[in-house]
């Protein structure tokens, strides 16, 4: 009888006759056994580590021969390269007597890969790009065919891939005749083939065994920030993470008076893709450099970005989404060449991948999210609120998934706030209020301690106290609220009213004082009337358009809450639910997923079977338009006081 081989993780078994190599029997069994050159012995991408002993649980005794000694291939890469203790080259390892094989991890082609963010959920690599070692025919005076002809059929022969259609950008042609010569007559070829693909495409060639790695930079474009996560292509690991200010707030801070820029300006819309191009190169460019890899290594780029960014970035005029019926150019998805996006910092033949919007209003980034955090297979109803100048929302569980987006503005952000700011050193970032003595106590960024904690006053001089940010201003007027120095119509009292000399009169309202650094030179930071006013904006709008998905499912409550975006991360569940941001719901079931959106591009970048799930998952979202919504408003209305008009909030009491 053959011997038995049977491989772990997998489980995977099969018997093989004696001299077949380890590699072909994963062949055969469909193991997940990488291989970059064809089992010649140079890659190393093979390795296995045999067990011996005893394997009750299989019926096997695995012996020291169970495989064949080293032959000269395995020998000289050890001698060179090194080979760790107790591994071999499947490639090379050939089946002499019943055996068990384990394929570690870095090894699968197909590895999970566990995601940092808090919702851990792992990510399959499944790359649209790979790199293949082929060894091609040399030309031959009596057989005159080209050297891309030869190249398709090594290819064929060694890597089973079908050439009829392979594609081959000229550039890359120019490229092969120098590198099949320079590598003697072996090439190392990056392939793509993206999900839908029938065949795939030549990106890129290099002369003999090429030992470099390729790398995709997972993007989120944002209104305000734009993001970059270089991932290497063969285990999804980060490299290097970078971010940049969005260059197009010179030509309006939010993205309607983006749309309005573009209206009333022509060539608006021209100036402003050229800017966010200008900027993508120059954002690949800083992180290729921190990683330490040429920006031709960078073979991939996958974008998320909400309606308006997604058309500035592909240049088309988003003058469309400021009117109803806010109508996309394309809602698919796209596979691009970078180059046709002016993407000049990666390889010239670079990919790049958008994924697809929902709606006219909820971009591609709402789809990363939805891909991020899965809600079409959750069993409880889940309510996901993006946060950022436009909130974006999704509710739903396995039955059906409900989307919107609501204008919340910039002031969750720190803007549109007398003492406002972006989340940076100096920014005050978290509040308390005592409620019997009304005097306040903050953290700001950049500082670990709190302000009436001992050396706060030295530790804080490094940077400065400059502002409030987002979550701050948020804490704040919970905090002003739950301690009654301002009421449920968000109306702050007076010095008298509260007993506390930190409200101060300005003009007819009044103000609460967090800190005055005035006599040190410093601001004095007050929450305004103004202030409460634009949060009260803000959270009405974000409160009424996860209620106006409520009611399409007729319910009043959810199961959980995810706040996603980076400054969900930073929110405090209870402060958010204490002004009314979001629909009552138990506090230890709202959680943070950090930036899903990010995730969801790292995701699509990793694995291309993804790729073909959110595009057929977007389609089976329903859309729902809060701006003709009549009931919009009422719940806008409703949603003003703090925490809300008529809504009990019976997670609060408790
Ligand atoms: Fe490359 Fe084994 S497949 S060394």
């Amino acid at each position: 009888m053959d011997p038995l081989v049977i491989f772990t993780p997998s489980g995977k078994r099969g018997r093989f006759p004696k001299g077949t190599p380890i590699l072909t029997v994963a062949r055969q069994l469909g193991v997940d056994l990488d291989s970059v050159c064809g089992g010649r012995g140079i890659c190393s991408k093979c390795q296995v580590s045999p067990s011996y002993g005893e394997f009750s649980k299989h019926g096997v005794t695995v012996k020291p021969d169970a495989l064949s000694e080293w032959n000269d291939v395995e020998a000289r890469y050890d001698r060179v390269r090194g080979l760790k203790e107790g591994r071999r080259l499947g490639c090379q390892a050939t089946v002499q007597g019943d055996v068990v094989i384990d394929v570690p991890p870095e090894s699968q082609v197909h590895k999970q890969v566990v995601r940092k963010a808090a919702a851990v959920r792992a990510i399959t690599m499944d790359p649209a790009t790979r790199l293949y070692y082929v060894e091609v025919a040399e030309p031959d005076m009596h057989e005159p065919s080209g050297d891309l002809e030869r190249l398709k059929r090594a290819l064929a022969e060694q890597w089973e891939i079908g050439t009829d259609g392979l594609s081959v950008p000229l550039p890359v042609l120019s490229k092969l005749q120098p590198a099949l010569r320079k590598g003697d007559w072996a090439v190392t070829v990056a392939l793509y083939k993206g999900h839908g693909d029938a065949n795939e495409r030549v990106l890129d060639v290099w002369p003999g065994f090429w030992e470099e790695r390729l790398y995709g930079l997972a993007i989120d474009l944002g209104s305000t920030t734009i993001a970059a996560h270089l991932c290497d292509l063969r285990n999804g690991e980060v490299v290097a993470s970078a971010g940049v200010m969005n260059p197009q707030i010179r030509f309006g801070e939010d993205l309607m008076s983006r749309v309005s820029y573009s209206m009333m300006n022509e060539g608006g819309a021209g100036e402003m893709t050229t800017a966010v191009r200008g900027a993508l190169n120059t954002l690949a460019e800083e992180i290729a450099g921190e990683a330490g890899i040429e920006p031709a290594q960078i073979m991939e780029t996958v974008f998320v970005c909400n309606p308006v960014m997604h058309h500035l970035l592909l240049g088309i005029d988003p003058v469309e989404l400021g009117q109803a019926p806010f109508a996309l150019a394309t809602s698919d998805s796209l596979s691009l060449a970078a180059d046709e996006l002016d993407l000049r910092a990666v390889n010239p033949a670079a990919r790049a991948y958008v994924l697809p919007c929902i709606a006219g209003h909820v971009g591609a980034d709402a789809a990363a999210v939805a891909l991020s955090e899965e809600p079409y297979l959750s069993d409880d109803l889940v309510l996901i609120v993006d946060v950022g100048t436009n909130a974006e929302i999704q509710l739903g569980d396995k039955r059906r998934v409900l989307a919107c987006s609501s204008p919340t503005g910039p002031a969750f952000e720190g803007a549109q706030i007398s003492s406002g700011q972006r989340a940076a050193p100096g920014a005050i970032e978290r509040v308390e209020i005592d409620p019997a003595t009304k005097e306040p106590r903050f953290k700001v960024i950049g500082c670990d301690l709190w302000s009436d904690e001992d050396g706060f006053a030295e530790a804080a001089a490094a940077t400065g106290i400059s502002g409030i940010c987002g979550s701050g201003i948020i804490e704040a007027v919970a905090e002003m609220r739950s301690a009654g120095v301002m009421d449920a119509k968000g109306l702050i009292g007076s010095a008298a009213q509260t007993g506390t000399e930190r409200c101060i009169a300005e003009g007819r309202t009044h103000a609460y004082a967090i800190h005055d650094g005035r006599a040190d030179g410093g601001p004095l930071i007050t929450v305004t009337q103004g202030d409460i006013r634009a949060i009260q904006l803000a959270k009405s709008a974000l409160y009424a358009g996860a209620r106006l998905l409520m009611d399409e499912i007729d319910t009043d409550t959810v199961d959980r809450v995810v706040l996603a975006g980076a400054f969900g991360a930073h929110i405090s569940p209870k402060h958010a639910m204490v002004l009314g941001m979001i629909p009552d719901c138990p506090l230890d079931k709202v959680t943070s997923a950090g930036n899903a959106a990010g995730t969801g591009a790292r995701i699509a970048l990793c694995n291309r079977a993804a790729r073909g799930e959110i595009e057929r998952r977007v389609h089976e979202i329903h859309k729902v338009e809060t701006a003709i919504e009549p009931r919009f408003q009422e719940h806008f209305v409703a949603a003003n006081a703090i925490p809300h008009a008529t809504a009990p909030f019976p997670e609060l009491r408790k």
